[in-house]
C-alpha cells in the first residue's frame, strides 16, 4: 500500500512538471511599437541561446527609498547617517514566498537560476529562444537597427504564470532594446590643440583668455576655484565607469598630466576593477576616447583622490544595460564603495521598459543610501534625447530621468553660457521629484505655453546641474585634442564632490551621498546661474535657459568654495 501510494505521488508530481499542464499566463509587460530606427527581420533562430533574468520583487522598496532620502536631505534629523551592506539588503531581499514560487516555476522547466545580485533579488539563466517563447509566451524576433546594421533579439510582449505577477518586476531581456549608438564625446578637433593653455600661472584666479577656445585642466580649476592642493582621504574613492569596450590609457593619462597638471607627479594613476570578464588592455591603439577623457578629468581635476576605473566587460547581447545593472550590484557588494561614481553613458528612456528603469533606479537609490553619489551625463542629442536624432515629441534619457541619481548639462565658452548639445528635459517614467518641485514650477511658470505637447510637465526634470562640455583638450592614442559633450561635464562635476568628500572625510564626517536633495536646498543659491542659450532639437529651439534652474543647464555651474562651506567644509 505504502509502496503504490508513494508511486501514484511521484506520477502526480511528474505530471505536475510536465509542459502540457500549463499554469495560466498573464501579459507582463508589452511595447506598441517598435522603437524608431529598428526594423523586424523575422522570427529568432529557435537553438539560438538567450541570457535571461528575472527581477524579483525587492521586499519594501518604499522604505528604502524613505531612507535614502532621510539620509540625504539636509534638515533630517538622520542626515549624513547612510546605511549599511545589510541595512540596504533588509529592504531589498524578496520574501522567502517570492523566492520559492519563481524558483518552483523555474525547476518545472527545468531551469536552475543563479543569484546575480547581493540580496538575491536577482536571477539569471540561459536557455534557448525555443524555449522562451514557451516559458514567457513570447515571440522573440530578430531587429536590426537600420543605421548601425546591429541585429538584437527581443520580444514585443511577454506573460508569466498568473500567481507569479507579483513576485516578478520583470524578465530581460524583452521589450527593452538596446542603445544603437555607443554615447561617446564628440571630437571637436583631433590634432594637436591649438594655443593651449600653458599652465604657467596656476595660481592666478583669473581664468587665462585662450579658456575661451581651449579648456584645460587649468582652466576648470579657475572658472570653478577648484584647490589645486592634494586630497589626503585614502578611503575617499571616486569610481568612473567603463563600458562596450572602452579602455582607458595609463600613458595617455601620463601624457595629460605632464603637459597640463605638470604641478602633479606625471606618475599619477588610476586603479582598475574589473567585472563580467572586463579588462583594459594597454596598447596605444585600444585606448578609447572616453575612457581617456574620464579617467583625465578625473585624476587630473580630483588632485590626490584615489580614482579607480571600473572596466564593464561586454558579454552581453545588450550593450550596456546588463553593465549598468552589473556594475551597482558589485559596487553593493563592496564593504566600501567609492564616495563617488561617474557614468558618461546612457541612453533614450522609450527604448527601455518602464519596469527595468524602476529597477536601474532603485538599484541607484541603494548605492546612494549607501552613501555613494552616482553622476551621469546628461546627453548629447538637446531634447532629441541622447544623441541627435528625428522626433516629433522630446525625448528624455536614462537614467536622467531617475531621481535618485545626479544628471549633469554641459555649457560652453569663458564666460559660461549653456551648449546647444546639453540634453535636458522631463522624464515619461518618473515623477517630478520632491527636491525639485519649487524649482521645477517656477521654470514651468516662465515658460509658459513654449512647446507645449512635447514635453511631459508632471515627469522628474533634468539635469540637475552643469559643468564645461565643450573644447576640452585630451590626450588620446598619444595625441592631443579637444573633445566635446556631456561626457566631459560629469567627471569634472564628480571630481569638485570628490574633493569636498575629502575635507568632510578629514573632519570626521560623513561624504555627501546622493546629492539632489542636498543641491536643492542649502547648495542651491551656490551655484552661477547659466541664463543663456537653449538645446534645440525635433525642429524646434528645445528649452531656454533662464534665471534660475532650466532644463539645459540645471541650477548651474559649480563654484568650489561655496558648495564647500554649504556642505559645512
Ligand atoms: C598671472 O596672472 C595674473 C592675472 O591675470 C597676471 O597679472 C600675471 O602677470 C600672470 N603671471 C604670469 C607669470 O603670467
Ligand atoms: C507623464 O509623467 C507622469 C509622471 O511620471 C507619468 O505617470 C505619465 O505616464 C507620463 N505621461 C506620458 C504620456 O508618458
Amino acid at each position: 500500500m505504502v509502496a503504490s501510494t508513494f508511486f501514484l505521488v511521484s506520477l502526480f508530481a511528474l505530471a505536475l512538471g510536465n509542459p502540457l499542464s500549463r499554469r495560466t499566463m498573464q501579459l507582463h509587460e508589452s511595447r506598441d511599437e517598435v522603437p524608431e530606427g529598428f526594423v523586424q527581420q523575422g522570427a529568432a533562430p529557435s537553438d539560438t541561446m538567450l541570457k535571461m533574468r528575472i527581477a524579483l520583487t525587492q521586499n519594501n522598496i518604499g522604505g528604502l527609498q524613505e531612507a535614502l532620502m532621510d539620509v540625504s536631505t539636509p534638515s533630517s534629523a538622520l542626515y549624513g547617517q547612510h546605511l549599511s551592506k545589510e541595512e540596504v539588503e533588509a529592504f531589498v531581499t524578496p520574501s522567502a514566498e517570492t523566492v520559492q514560487a519563481v524558483n518552483a516555476w523555474l525547476s518545472e522547466n527545468s531551469i536552475s537560476a543563479t543569484t546575480i545580485s547581493p540580496a538575491g533579488d536577482w536571477l539569471a539563466f540561459e536557455i534557448p529562444v525555443s524555449k522562451a517563447n514557451e516559458l514567457l509566451d513570447a515571440d522573440f524576433t530578430v531587429f536590426q537597427h537600420t543605421e548601425t546594421g546591429d541585429q538584437s533579439i527581443r520580444t514585443l510582449s511577454y506573460s508569466v504564470p498568473s500567481d507569479l505577477t507579483s513576485h516578478i518586476e520583470l524578465v530581460h531581456p524583452t521589450i527593452t532594446f538596446p542603445n544603437p549608438f555607443a554615447h561617446l564625446p564628440v571630437v571637436v578637433s583631433p590634432g594637436p590643440a591649438k594655443g593651449a593653455v600653458k599652465p604657467s600661472n596656476l595660481s592666478s584666479d583669473a581664468v587665462p583668455a585662450s579658456c575661451a577656445t581651449t579648456i584645460t585642466p587649468t582652466c576648470v580649476q579657475d572658472l570653478y576655484g577648484i584647490p589645486t592642493t592634494k586630497a589626503t582621504e585614502s578611503s575617499n574613492q571616486l569610481g568612473v565607469s567603463g563600458f562596450i569596450e572602452q579602455f582607458a590609457n595609463q600613458q595617455d593619462l601620463k601624457t595629460f598630466l605632464t603637459n597640463l597638471r605638470p604641478d602633479l607627479p606625471s606618475t599619477t594613476v588610476f586603479t582598475l576593477q574589473t567585472l563580467d570578464g572586463g579588462s583594459n588592455p594597454q596598447t596605444n591603439s585600444e585606448a578609447g576616447i572616453e575612457a581617456d577623457l574620464d579617467t583625465q578629468y578625473t585624476v587630473g581635476i580630483a588632485t590626490g583622490v584615489p580614482v579607480v576605473f571600473i572596466s564593464v566587460g561586454e558579454r552581453f547581447q545588450d550593450g550596456a544595460l546588463e553593465g549598468f545593472l552589473d556594475i551597482i550590484n558589485f559596487l553593493l557588494g563592496e564593504s566600501n564603495p567609492p564616495h563617488v561614481l561617474t557614468t558618461s553613458y546612457g541612453q533614450n528612456e522609450n527604448t527601455i521598459s518602464r519596469a527595468l528603469a524602476n529597477q536601474l533606479c532603485n538599484a541607484y537609490a541603494q548605492l546612494g543610501a549607501r552613501g555613494t553619489s552616482i553622476l551621469f551625463s546628461s546627453g548629447d542629442g538637446g531634447v532629441a534625447g541622447s544623441q541627435t536624432t528625428r522626433c516629433t515629441t522630446f525625448l528624455s534619457t536614462f537614467p536622467s530621468g531617475c531621481p535618485f541619481m545626479t544628471s549633469v548639462g554641459a555649457t560652453t565658452g569663458v564666460p559660461e553660457t549653456s551648449a546647444s548639445f546639453s540634453s535636458g528635459g522631463f522624464s515619461n517614467f518618473f515623477g517630478t521629484a520632491s527636491y525639485q518641485t519649487s524649482a521645477v514650477s517656477g521654470y514651468l511658470a516662465t515658460l509658459g505655453n513654449t512647446n507645449s505637447g512635447k514635453f511631459n510637465r508632471s515627469g522628474r526634470a533634468f539635469p540637475d546641474v552643469a559643468a564645461i562640455g565643450d573644447n576640452v583638450e585630451i590626450v588620446f592614442q598619444q595625441e592631443s585634442g579637444l573633445v566635446a559633450g556631456t561626457s566631459c561635464s560629469s567627471p569634472i562635476f564628480a571630481s569638485i564632490i570628490s574633493l569636498i568628500n575629502d575635507k568632510l572625510v578629514a573632519a570626521g564626517k560623513s561624504p555627501l551621498g546622493f546629492l539632489n536633495p542636498f543641491l536643492y536646498s542649502t547648495a542651491a543659491s551656490t551655484f552661477t546661474d547659466i541664463t543663456t542659450g537653449n538645446n534645440p532639437g525635433c525642429n524646434t529651439n528645445g528649452f531656454p535657459a533662464t534665471a534660475g534652474w532650466d532644463p539645459v543647464t540645471g541650477l548651474g555651474t559649480p563654484n568650489f568654495a561655496a558648495l564647500a562651506a554649504a556642505a559645512g567644509v
